[in-house]
């Protein structure tokens, strides 16, 4: 028996990162809702729910708090629901190599862009500065390949960037997936900011929209108000332009992190993008906005951010909307 793996029947421990997380208890076999428990070291107890998968897969994997915590070869045909949201202190590349195979319908990123700055701000910090477009390209890649194996299928990608490096991610992201998987290039027109002597004014990000597979990628088509005369009071299908503005001083959501995105966008992303119950991953998820418009919309979100001052502000944020939410 290796590390990660028992037999049916016996208590097992979780291969990652055990003393922070989880202690795997299964009471018997066959199980069910009630059969696991999940006891947080130190922490109270929770209840997770048990579900049987329709396919045996190779290798079944349990999950808590978002993370595979242990994966066992002898019960084939049981999945753990975890029903609590968490989001994690780890670097994506961490959580990546820890996340159940084929278990992410959506995994939206936004990265740090490469500006050369630190992006600071009174809640939080972080490094966005690379010595090269290259070594950035190195480090979106590496992240990137060891994240596909966690998603579905029916899973897609929205790389959400901006002028400074979306062209060679899009070359990067047709290299790893092939052309044919290219979607969308969405524009998200956000309208803030200032202007320049020198230039038209850069008023948008780009959100690369790439799929696993043409022909079974989920997609919902967004609704929005239609502008024209003729069509005046009537919803119509969303464009590739997103017109939503970005979050002011004043605005409640903001929590003061930098480059915080408004829930209003990632609710519009996820709901076309993940279908309901599904589950979305944000590895660089910052002050926790998509995790946030995941639970509201009835999807999981799974988050981790390297930054911990970034985690503490997307946990309260969680833990406000589900209580709302629950
Ligand atoms: C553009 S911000 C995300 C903002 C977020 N979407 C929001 O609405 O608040 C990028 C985030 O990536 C995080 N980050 C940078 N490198 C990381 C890594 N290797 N793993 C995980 N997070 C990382 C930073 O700490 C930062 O919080």
């Amino acid at each position: 028996m290796t590390s990660g793996e028992c037999r049916d029947g016996q208590s097992a421990f979780c291969g990652f990162d055990l003393h922070r997380y989880a202690r795997v208890v299964p009471a018997r076999v066959p199980w069910d809702t009630n059969d696991l428990t999940i006891r947080r070291l130190g922490k109270q107890q929770t209840k997770s729910s048990v579900r049987r998968l329709a396919s045996d897969l190779p290798i079944s994997c349990i999950r808590a708090h978002g993370l595979t915590v242990y994966s066992i070869q002898s019960f084939k045909s049981v999945e753990m629901i975890e029903t609590s949201r968490e989001v994690v202190n780890l670097d994506w590349i961490d959580l990546a190599r820890e996340l159940m195979p084929a278990s992410i319908d959506l995994l939206y990123v936004d990265p740090p862009f490469n500006t050369g700055k630190v992006k600071s701000s009174h809640a939080g910090s972080y490094q966005d500065a690379w010595p090269t477009t290259d070594a950035w390209i190195d480090w979106l890649r590496e992240r990137l390949v060891a994240t596909l194996p966690a998603l579905k299928p029916t899973a897609s990608i929205l790389l959400h960037l901006d002028q400074r490096t979306s062209h060679r991610a899009r070359c990067l992201l047709d290299e790893l997936l092939g052309e044919d998987r290219f979607v969308n290039h969405l524009i998200w027109s956000y309208g803030l900011g200032g202007s320049s002597p020198r230039r038209f004014a850069r008023k948008h990000d780009d959100i690369l929209f790439y799929c696993l597979d043409p022909n079974a990628y989920y997609f919902d088509p967004p609704m929005v108000p239609a502008t024209s005369n003729r069509m005046k009071g009537q919803l119509k299908k969303a464009t590739d332009i997103i017109d939503i503005p970005a979050i002011n001083n004043m605005a409640s959501e903001r929590t003061g992190y930098p480059t915080q995105k408004p829930v209003a966008l990632l609710d519009l992303l996820i709901r076309a993008c993940c279908p309901e119950g599904g589950t979305v991953l944000d590895p660089c998820c910052g002050s926790g906005t998509t995790l946030v418009a995941a639970t509201a919309a009835g999807r999981n979100g799974v988050g981790c951010d390297k930054n911990p001052d970034a985690v503490k502000i997307a946990r309260e944020r969680l833990a406000a909307v589900e209580a709302v939410h629950s």
